[in-house]
């Protein structure tokens, strides 16, 4: 949409005739003053220009006034004065009033366009177009007080600065809304809007219809926008919401030096934002958000208690545990939604046997008639919840704290618009206790088969933090999921029968295929050798299917399908055409300069979420033990997925045959306590630190010499830039001081992940906030200290 303005637009820069670069840049228009033809207005440093610019075709051509990125000219008019009453030809003039109105006048003298902001009089008044892209009007006589201003009429673009929501006192509402076409800027149908109502929440409408949700404000991201949190993101701005007596609204500010940003609602009902790219003098061709971005994002898709899981093979909508089908048949279900199969047990005076299953990985529901408590705990949530039959659902209303959520919502009335994000919130749901006290359908399958090998030690490990009572209301995971089992005759067309021509990778225990699906999908197919089908060999089979169908985290490899047919245990994953991590940083120098600076570190973060996920459960959490670089696969945007989840080696070659097949020892990986047959969740904060350090080094770890005692030898002498691979490419616009300070944190942290005593070694979630949070505080053994743990190690 946006790309067609060029054309319409490029002609704008002949507009910016000399005289007015004769003229130099002004920035202010005082009363004495207009702005014609082709004057402009430019901000102090030359960001933002204001002036006439034109759209529409030559013989027809409409002038309109307003305010765009100086580098930009021709691609982003982010404010229009007149977008409602264009003007015919250049003749028009902006004047500002005795009374400080701003007015645009056309040739004939006629008001096109007023800011309506009057006072009494006063000779004074000023407009000044700031470096924001803001033009204000001031009264420089009474204190400099604030007349008008353009960010309290937003166009279509949300700038750094800019608020969405409302003014509680006035009532005032700022929102976003949409050109009606490219070449018509005046007033679209679709706007973006903060709901107040419940959470805050960032809305795209259509008319009065909400179309998509950004989700609920959780303290850091609104709840559905995980990207936020990502490196792309922090590196270029803040969020903010603000909630005071007199306003509730959500800004953000660029982060100084950051490349140029705008959100945008284009004229075809989307909400982008777009990152100005220096070095190829455009706007990324790519938003680095775009909502709503798939058929899950269409608001209320799955109807009420659906739950949408853009991944899901069969069918985008399922129903929540406890729910099902109100519509007997299925191709409605998207949007007749789902019923409670058991009625809620639940007296007037608060006497209940209800209990609570979790939801996990997801964007909340809409909030817009939920009820809010910010200063409650969880415990108190939840049994506030319990105490009100009409309570359906809860979750925290703040996830700021990191592991200590806080704050309440309490939904009554409907759950509607839930789905599946990448690094989602938790959500409890209610559910009467007969339905609690069911398995869900996947365990009821695997149950048996898991039974059998269930005494001894797996290669997954379910980690019992509490061991002593399973608390049946909370199940150990998201137990909502469609049935993923795929009959043999798909897969088997799917691979072309298991054609040799479709291998791709072989291990001790599986065979994995390339195949397609019906629906065109690519995917792994991994079949397990029959000579593994031993009681062991299908006890962790059903170990995968059972944990992998439940997890459901943008950095795990997703599990699709499986098929337990006769003799044959497959299971089907997405397919990633860049294979796996060690391939890059490893690789031949051209293969690793594949891998840039922001894209390794972005990989790291990636890793550290899936990791801390896998970790974070409330009752159980699941010890990889296996975390390797081979072991990490790429997606086409070099998004890690970390895979292999049982004994047999999903693409690996370099993998030695376990004979013993209840230690997994990848050497390099595994923690000195491993080694020892000691088995906690810092196990895997150790391989994470080791991967860190590779990842950054391009070095091997081995037991003796690599990675680990060259970063520490390097962080010793001060010297932790020697340690970075001299094949990466580095991004030129980071100052060296600035990589050179990022650069150290990340070894710090991968350093704190390999110290020898596990207790020493902060716990997964800690590792992602302190690699999140760029002030964070890390603590490392001074230089000093770390010389003898150092030297410890070597002898
Ligand atoms: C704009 O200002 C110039 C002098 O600076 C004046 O000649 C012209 O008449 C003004 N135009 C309008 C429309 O006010
Ligand atoms: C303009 O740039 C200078 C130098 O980079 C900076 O010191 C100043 O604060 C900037 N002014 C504004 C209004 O941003
Ligand atoms: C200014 O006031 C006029 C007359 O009341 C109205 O038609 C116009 O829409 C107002 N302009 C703005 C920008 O609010
Ligand atoms: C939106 O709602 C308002 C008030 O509720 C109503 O006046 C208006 O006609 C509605 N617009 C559409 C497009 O339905
Ligand atoms: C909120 O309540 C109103 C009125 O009962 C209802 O029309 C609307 O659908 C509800 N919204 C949600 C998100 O449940
Ligand atoms: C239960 O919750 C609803 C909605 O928040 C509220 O209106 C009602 O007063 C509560 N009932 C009790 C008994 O607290």
């Amino acid at each position: 949409m946006e790309a067609n303005w060029s054309h319409l637009l490029n002609l704008l820069l002949v507009l910016l005739s000399p005289i007015a670069f004769a003229a130099g840049f002004a920035d202010t228009l005082g009363k004495a003053g207009n702005i014609t033809g082709d004057e402009t207005l430019v901000s102090a440093n030359g960001t933002f220009t204001m002036g006439f610019f034109f759209l529409g075709p030559s013989t027809n051509k409409k002038y309109y006034l307003g305010i765009w990125f100086s580098v930009s000219s021709s691609d982003a008019i982010c404010w229009v004065a007149n977008s409602e009453r264009p003007l015919s030809d250049k003749t028009g003039a902006l004047v500002l009033s005795d009374t400080g109105s701003l007015l645009l006048r056309d040739g004939s003298g006629q008001v096109a366009w007023s800011s309506n902001s009057t006072i009494a009089s006063s000779s004074s008044v000023e407009a000044q177009l700031l470096e924001t892209g803001n033009l204000v009007v001031r009264d420089q006589g009474s204190g400099n007080v604030l007349l008008w201003q353009s960010f309290d009429h937003p166009s279509n673009t949300m700038l750094s600065g800019m608020k969405v929501g409302k003014n509680l006192w006035s009532g005032a509402e700022w929102h976003l809304t949409s050109w009606r076409s490219a070449d018509d800027p005046s007033p679209g149908p679709y706007r973006q809007v903060l709901d107040t109502s419940g959470l805050p929440d960032f809305v795209l409408l259509d008319g009065n219809a909400t179309i998509y949700r950004c989700g609920p404000w959780n303290g850091r991201s609104f709840s559905g926008v995980t990207e936020a949190l990502g490196n792309t993101y922090t590196d270029l701005l803040t969020l903010g919401v603000t909630i005071s007596p007199g306003e509730i609204s959500y800004s953000y500010t660029s982060k100084p030096g950051a490349a140029l940003t705008r959100l945008v609602v284009t004229d075809d009902g989307k909400v982008n934002r777009v990152v100005w790219d220096k070095s190829s003098r455009g706007w990324t061709h790519q938003p680095i958000f775009q909502g709503p971005r798939d058929p899950c994002d269409d608001y209320g898709k799955c109807g009420s208690f659906g739950l949408c899981d853009v991944s899901s093979v069969l069918s985008f909508c399922d129903c929540l545990r406890g729910f099902s089908p109100a519509s007997p048949s299925a191709w409605s279900r998207d949007t007749s939604g789902c019923r409670r199969n058991v009625k809620l047990q639940c007296s007037s005076n608060g006497v209940t046997t209800d209990g609570f299953v979790l939801v996990k990985g997801v964007k909340l529901p809409d909030t817009h008639n939920a009820s809010v408590d910010m200063g409650m705990s969880m415990k108190e949530c939840r049994s506030r919840c319990r105490a009100n039959c009409s309570c359906l659902a809860y979750a925290a209303a703040d996830i700021r704290g990191g592991g200590v959520p806080s704050g309440c919502v309490m939904w009554t009335d409907n759950i509607v618009d839930l789905r599946y994000v990448n690094h989602g919130q938790d959500l409890y749901l209610r559910l009467a206790k007969s339905e609690l006290d069911k398995d869900f359908p996947l365990a009821a399958v695997v149950a048996p088969v898991a039974f059998v090998g269930a005494a001894l030690a797996l290669f997954l490990l379910i980690w019992w933090r509490n061991k002593t009572k399973r608390n049946a209301s909370d199940g150990p995971w998201s137990p909502t999921m469609g049935d993923l089992s795929f009959d043999l005759p798909t897969v088997k067309m799917a691979t072309g029968d298991f054609c040799q021509s479709h291998v791709i990778g072989e291990g001790g225990f599986a065979v994995v295929y390339k195949g397609e699906l019906p629906d065109g999908r690519t995917v792994a197919v991994k079949r397990l050798k029959q000579s593994a089908l031993t009681d062991k060999g299908r006890s962790d089979f059903a170990r995968e299917v059972d944990v992998m169908a439940n997890v459901r985290h943008g950095n795990l490899l997703r599990l699709l399908a499986y098929c337990n047919e006769g003799g044959e245990r497959i299971l089907i994953y997405a397919f990633m055409p860049n294979k796996s991590l060690d391939l890059y940083i490893f690789g031949e120098p051209s293969d690793r300069a594949r891998l840039n600076w922001r894209q390794r570190l972005d990989i790291i973060h990636g890793v550290a979420h899936g990791v801390a996920y896998l970790h974070q459960g409330s009752e159980e959490s699941v010890v990889h033990r296996d975390l390797k670089p081979s072991n990490i696969l790429l997606d086409d945007n070099w998004k890690p997925k970390i895979a292999d989840f049982n004994t047999a080696k999903l693409f690996i070659k370099d993998q030695p045959d376990q004979s013993d097949p209840t230690i997994v020892v990848s050497p390099g990986y595994a923690s000195p306590e491993y080694l020892q047959g000691e088995m906690t969740l810092k196990c895997d904060v150790y391989s994470f630190g080791v991967i860190l350090l590779e990842t950054l080094s391009g070095q091997r770890n081995s037991p003796t010499k690599g990675a680990i005692s060259n970063a520490r030898e390097f962080w010793q002498q001060d010297r932790a830039m020697a340690l970075l691979d001299p094949t990466v490419p580095l991004p030129l616009s980071t100052p060296d001081s600035e990589m050179r300070s990022e650069l150290e944190r990340y070894v710090k942290i991968g350093l704190l992940c390999v110290q020898e005593a596990p207790e020493n070694r902060p716990d997964m979630s800690a590792v992602v906030a302190m690699l999140t949070t760029r002030n964070s505080d890390i603590n490392l053994l001074p230089r000093a200290a770390l010389q003898n743990v150092a030297a410890a190690t070597c002898t």
